[in-house]
């Protein structure tokens, strides 16, 4: 949506050139002629930026803008450039004081104007306008097809880079319920929020599950786990999906960090995500679960396209090369994860994950090279942009 702006000026040759200008520009544009109707408007028409002349009848720019900023408190500021025909510093600073953000000196070339509109636009633009935009809502299941291969390294670091690297807005799940990590790999006491917060209040709705969500430093939010197996129980199967289509609302990406177990919670999450990405190491064990676990996914009915393989510790010896385990699933291993224990470990045990501290290491490229795969337009959107 173009900005809107309103032009406060009684003289007419100047509302004529600024409208002409700002119009060229894009912009919508609002005038007044006097001092109160200015007032009036900014009121009536919420724009986005005021042009104020100083000499103006009825009330002059200084009042104007001494009444909108009383008005408008300190919930919101409208960003105001006083035109002044004064060269006296004076004149400037009793302009500055009145609550102007800027001020030109007329004659001004309409370049200079413009270039002073957008930064105030950009300096004072709402924080989340960019997040004004409608959530991608996209639901990730992170799927490990035995502990231990780094799954939960994996989901915590893409949801990072995804965020940080690529703008996203991101909560991560720890869909452990009894036995999560999220609060050691994050460095967060028991005493934070939980799922359980969620799932005992007596109804769930949108705004619990963002007063529930635990904010890391990183910029990422999180939904932790129970905080001891035994609560983990009030967390029924169909809890998981229910707050998946609350997040949705409200992320871009959901991330939902689960194990290996193929129980009704589990199934619930492969029910919710868009995609499940199956984590795995290039040993026996590994392709014999990811085989089984293809062969589930298909008998539940879901396209083979639901999941993708995410070979973790790929360049790692094992004796198994990447071709070799392709040839033994019959098919492509879609995304792989570079082998790089010190940094794993270290970021694991000191609660600082790679991707916010060491993001230019050769397992952070890895892995933003994963989070940027994962947020390519998918086929859907992609034909809906190309119509
Ligand atoms: N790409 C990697 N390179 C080296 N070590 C890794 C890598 N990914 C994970 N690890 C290590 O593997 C161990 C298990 O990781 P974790 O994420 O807890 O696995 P999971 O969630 O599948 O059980 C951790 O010690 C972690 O530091
Ligand atoms: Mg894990």
């Amino acid at each position: 949506m173009a900005a809107k702006i309103l032009v406060v000026d009684d003289d007419p040759n100047v509302q004529r050139l600024l409208q002409y200008t700002l119009k060229q520009e894009g912009y919508d544009v609002v005038v007044a002629s006097d001092g109160a109707e200015g007032f009036r408007l900014w009121g009536a028409e919420e724009p986005d930026l005021i042009l104020l002349d100083v000499m103006l009848p009825k009330l002059d720019g200084y009042q104007v803008a001494t009444k909108i900023r009383t008005e408008e408190g300190s919930a919101s500021h409208v960003p105001i450039i006083m035109l002044t025909a004064e060269r006296e510093v004076e004149q400037k600073v009793r302009g500055l004081r009145a609550g102007a953000d800027d001020y030109l000196i007329k004659p001004f070339h309409p370049a200079e104007l413009l270039a002073r509109i957008k930064s105030l636009l950009a300096r004072f633009a709402p924080k989340d306008a960019l997040l004004a935009r409608p959530p991608l809502g996209r639901v990730l299941a992170f799927y490990g097809a035995k502990g231990g291969v780094g799954t939960t390294t994996i989901a915590i670091n893409a949801a990072i880079a995804l965020h940080r690297e690529l703008g996203r807005k991101v909560c991560l799940v720890d869909g452990n319920l009894q036995f999560g990590d999220h609060r050691v790999f994050l460095d967060l006491g028991l005493d934070r929020k939980s799922i359980v917060d969620v799932v005992t209040a007596p109804s769930i709705d949108v705004d619990l599950v963002r007063q529930v969500v635990v904010k890391h430093d990183s910029g990422i939010d999180l939904l932790l786990a129970p905080p001891s197996p035994e609560t983990a129980e009030l967390v029924r199967p169909d809890h998981l999906p229910f707050i998946a289509d609350q997040l949705r609302t409200l992320y871009d990406y959901t991330i939902i960090d689960i194990d290996k177990r193929l129980d009704d919670v589990n199934l619930g999450v492969f029910e919710a995500a868009e995609t499940i990405f199956v984590v795995m190491t290039a040993d026996l064990s590994c392709l014999k679960n990811v085989r089984l676990i293809l062969e589930t996914i298909e008998h539940l009915g879901y396209p083979a396209g639901k999941v993708e393989l995410v070979l973790n510790r790929s360049n790692a010896f094992t004796g198994i090369s990447v071709k070799n385990a392709e040839g033994a699933l019959k098919r492509t291993i879609e995304h792989q994860v570079v082998n790089e224990y010190r940094g794993a470990i270290s970021a694991l045990n000191s609660g600082a994950p790679f991707m916010f501290t060491k993001a230019d290491s050769s397992l952070g490229g890895s892995l933003l090279q994963f989070a940027r795969s994962v947020d390519k337009p998918q086929p859907a959107a992609v034909t809906a942009a190309t119509r």
